[in-house]
């Protein structure tokens, strides 16, 4: 029997609620397998920041490195958020993906069936479905870059990518490709930005290392107005840092809640970083109504990512339908059709629970 130790980090608000039914699922799967997980909790973000007034402390990332993998509820609250820069609870999941050098952020958006409802979109546009992957680079671009600084005149921000990140970026984004439908969709501004115009070139170049892969180029603008007019038309997506931002959020909405969105950072060593998209929504936060099922996906990333458990990470996911098929729905998914079956937070993981096999 193997053993994987695994660093909780629950973080504030509904990061608490939420990563406590993942934590669940975990040891569900743990039950129900050969494998072991060994879990140690850390405190990070705000509730950090009472102890010790720091959002994450050196001690926590140096321990956090040794680990195989790291599963993370949200940070942030208005108690903290107006603090300076760098000390916000924020500040604690930017520092964990720079010092594990997450570079591949992996967001996969689909829209379950059953909450067909629940997402904006006309019903002649969702019917055809909805599941695609965005792949985000996430240690580059004008998060980072340098110069950047401002005054009451004039700020400035640089957008900068090297040849190395692009081409580690999309070499795990034509792997991905390959591994589901074989095309790979490239998003940049190569009509304006020089970041853009190398990003394509290598793009072009590294496609003939991957004849399987059918590779397109598309315009950010563009990209983002076919998310919301043609959504089944998109599979795997790659771009950069800021776009990769905008589009998973707009993408996000299609899923219909941000409740339902997990995500993964991964680097080319070191443990992976898991969390849900969503933060610590104060404004539902201490209700115990936060939709658990972005926490509990991110688990079946984990699994899947870090440990090749393909199988229980199916299992997860297909408990998580079947709950969603039963009716069980927290309020931000529900819409009022009958048969639905308004759930907490806690009657959410426990029905997925009861739907895993
Ligand atoms: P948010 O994602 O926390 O909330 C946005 C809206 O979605 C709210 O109305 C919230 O109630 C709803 N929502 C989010 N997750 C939900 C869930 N699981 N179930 C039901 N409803 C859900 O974003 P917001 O309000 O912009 O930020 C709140 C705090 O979270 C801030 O302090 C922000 O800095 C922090 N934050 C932290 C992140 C992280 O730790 N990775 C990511 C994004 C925001
Ligand atoms: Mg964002």
């Amino acid at each position: 029997m193997s053993t994987y130790r695994i660093a909780v980090m629950p973080g504030d608000g509904i990061g608490v609620d939420v990563t406590a039914e993942g934590v669940r699922v975990l040891r569900a799967i743990e039950e129900k397998s050969e494998h072991s997980f060994e879990l140690t909790e850390f405190t990070v973000g705000g509730a950090l920041i009472d102890q010790k007034d720091v959002p994450i402390d050196d001690e926590t990332v140096e321990a956090l490195k040794g680990f195989d993998a790291l599963l993370y509820g949200a940070v942030g609250g208005p108690k903290w958020d107006s603090r300076p820069l760098g000390q916000t609870p924020l500040a604690a999941i930017l520092r964990m993906r720079k010092e594990l050098d997450s570079y591949i952020n992996l967001r996969p958006v689909k829209l379950f069936p059953a909450l067909n409802a629940a997402s904006p979109l006309k019903d002649s546009i969702i019917e055809k479905g909805i599941d695609l992957l965005i792949i985000r680079e996430l240690t580059g671009g004008l998060y980072y870059g340098q110069p950047r600084f401002r005054n009451s005149e004039r700020a400035v921000d640089t957008m900068e990518y090297s040849r190395h990140e692009i081409e580690r970026i999309l070499r795990f984004g034509f792997k991905a490709a390959k591994a589901r439908s074989g095309k790979l969709l490239s998003v940049d501004k190569e009509n304006v930005l020089e970041t853009s115009k190398l990003w394509r070139e290598v793009a072009l170049e590294m496609a003939g290392d991957f004849p399987e892969v059918e590779l397109s180029h598309l315009l950010v603008d563009a990209a983002a107005m076919r998310l919301i007019t043609d959504p089944d038309k998109f599979d795997v997506i790659v771009t950069e840092n800021t776009f990769g931002d905008i589009l998973s959020d707009e993408a996000a909405v299609l899923a219909g809640s941000l409740g339902m969105l997990p995500s993964a950072s991964l680097g080319d060593s070191g443990p992976g970083l898991f969390e849900p998209i969503h933060g610590s929504a104060p404004d539902i936060a201490g209700q115990g109504i936060a939709n658990p099922i972005a926490a509990i996906l991110t688990v079946a990333m984990l699994l899947r990512h870090s440990f090749e458990m393909e199988a229980e990470a199916r299992s997860i996911e297909m408990a998580v339908e079947a709950a969603l098929d039963e009716g069980w729905r927290t309020r931000d998914i529900a819409s009022g059709q009958s048969g639905e079956r308004v759930a907490t937070t806690i009657e959410m993981g426990h029905a997925v629970l009861g739907c895993l096999v």
